[in-house]
This record gives C-alpha cells, structure tokens and sequence, in this order.
C-alpha cells in the first residue's frame, strides 16, 4: 500500500514507517483508534470523531500529547499529501501508550505515546447500499468497555471472520440475548413503525453515524426509540440495517439465513440511506454563505 503516513512528529513513506517491537500498542492492544470518512477532501464529522477519541484516551488514561487542533491539520495534510482532494477516502488513526519494557501496568511517566496516521481510497460499495447484505449472529464474547474504540479487536475480527466464512457482511453480536451491535457497525431495526438501535451505555461503540441517523431520524419524523431488539422479537423485524464510516447505512435483508420482512431493503432504511447520502455529499459551504451564516 503506497502513500505518505504520519508517525510521531513526521511525515513518511509508509514503508520507511516503523514502530518499536515494545510498543504497547503490538503487545497489549494498548491504545485507541478512529476512523474517519473524507468526501471530496472533507473530513466527515471530524469534531464528533475528535470528542470520541479524546473520550477513548481519557478512559484508558493515555496522554496524547497533541491537541484535536493539530490531530485535524495532520489528517488534512494527509488528505493533501496522498491525493485524496476529490473522491472519497478514509483516515486511520492510532495513538498508543508507546514503547516500553514489558509490564501490565502503565510504564513511565516520561513515556511518549506512539501517534499514527494513514490516508487511503476508499470507494462504498452503492450496490450493496441499495440491494442490501446478508448477516449472522454471533455471542458478543467481547469485553465490558465496548464504548472505548480500542485497538483490542479481537472479539470483532473472530466475529467478522465467522460472518465472512459464512459469505456474509456482518456478525451482529448477541449479549444476554439481546442485540448490542455489529462487528464493526452499529444496528437498527424496525418493528410496528417503530425504529429501535441498542441504548448508549458500555456494552455499543457510540457511532458517529450512529448519532447522525438517530438525529436523522427525528428530523424525518421518523419513530424512533434507543431500546434494544431481543433475540426473540427477530422473527418480527420488518427492517433491520447496520450503520459506519465505512458502511453508512446498509441494508441487512437476511439474518441467519431468514429474510428480514419482504428480503428486501425496506422503505424507513432506504429513507435514512438517502438522507445520509445528502449529509456526505452535501456541497461544501462557500465562504460567502459561510460569512452570511455568521451574521
Ligand atoms: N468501526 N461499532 C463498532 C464495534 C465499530 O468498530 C464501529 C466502527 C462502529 C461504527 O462507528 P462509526 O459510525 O463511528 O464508524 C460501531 C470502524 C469503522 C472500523 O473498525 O473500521
């Protein structure tokens, strides 16, 4: 994969890019990361992305020693710097608690996090948008801090794996016999008109495109609870879609090898995919409409 990456305080060839055998981040998982959408060499949401990350650092106690500010000029000079001023791509971020001889509890003070960025393509996948995906369950073996997007993923890659085996998107994960959320999605449903996603709490990643569809939603007037969908009310879905950066909002029109209502993309999914359509790809302001909202 060719490009230009950041990596603590540089810009380089990705190649020429390389980390520490002690880093924390290859021993233990130990950091955070996100993931960001870039239209047409726009961040998407990078201010809601920014206030997660800082959340995920708080929560496991790394300093990152770099203010929001100077994380969205890098991801801008990434944009730049890899071609990705027109088209649609994204950008990797990670920072970890950086290298250090190996102990479970944190290393010294002095420790300098590791800072990682890379910029890629990335083309979304309209047909399967439009027709919609096939998902599994699968038992939510993760831990209980699902809300920090740490770089431990383990429990999604063995869930992602057993949906990809199975020629599926997505493994929607079961816990307490209840759906939580997708390997790496967030999930919705409908039953009776009503629009259901599990409640915010530690057991979901709080999505960004999450947050958008849910304020979405109301502004479609759509019917809309944050309460969860129970194994046993699956048979009843009449919709049921999985929400990301890099997924938007996706159909799922079989779960388990049963169809979900009629096995196709229903009319509440196809009217909130349209409406973040007009979110990601709405012009940019200009500046004199930009001055005009100021005033
Ligand atoms: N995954 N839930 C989980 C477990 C996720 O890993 C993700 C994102 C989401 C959706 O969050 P957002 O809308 O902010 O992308 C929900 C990223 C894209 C990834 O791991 O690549």
């Amino acid at each position: 994969m060719p490009g230009v990456v950041y990596l603590n305080g540089e810009f380089l060839p990705r190649e020429r890019a390389t980390l520490s055998v002690d880093d924390r981040g290859f021993i233990f998982g130990d950091g955070i990361y996100e993931v960001t959408r870039v239209v047409n060499g726009r961040l998407f949401e990078a201010d809601r992305h920014m206030r997660r990350l800082q959340y995920g650092l708080r929560g496991i106690g790394i300093d990152p020693r770099i203010t929001p500010d100077q994380i969205i000029d890098i991801h801008y000079r990434l944009i730049q710097e890899n071609g990705l001023t027109s088209g649609e791509g994204t950008v990797y971020l990670q920072i970890t608690r950086g290298a250090a001889p190996r102990t479970h509890y944190f290393p010294p003070a002095g420790t300098a996090p590791t800072v990682f960025l890379s910029a890629s393509p990335f083309t979304p996948n309209k047909a399967q948008r439009e027709q919609g995906a096939t998902a599994v369950t699968y038992p939510d073996i993760r831990w209980s801090r699902c809300d920090l997007k740490t770089v431990n993923l383990l429990g999604a890659v063995l869930a992602k794996q057993h949906a990809v085996a199975a020629g599926s998107l997505e493994a929607v994960f079961i816990r307490d016999g209840v759906i939580t959320e997708g390997s790496h999605t967030n999930v919705f449903g409908v039953i009776d008109g009503q629009l259901r996603t599990y409640p915010r709490s530690n057991y979901i990643l709080p999505g960004i495109t999450r947050d958008v569809v849910l304020e979405l939603a109301v502004e479609e007037g759509i019917n809309v609870r944050e309460t969860p969908i129970f194994q046993q009310e699956i048979g009843r879905l009449d919709e049921l879609f999985v929400t990301g950066t890099t997924s938007d909002v996706t159909p799922i029109v079989q779960l388990d090898g049963r169809p979900i209502g009629a096995g196709t993309p229903g009319p509440i999914t196809r009217q909130l995919g349209a409406a973040i359509d007009r979110r990601l790809y709405a012009p940019a302001p200009s500046a004199s409409s930009a001055l005009a909202g100021a005033r």
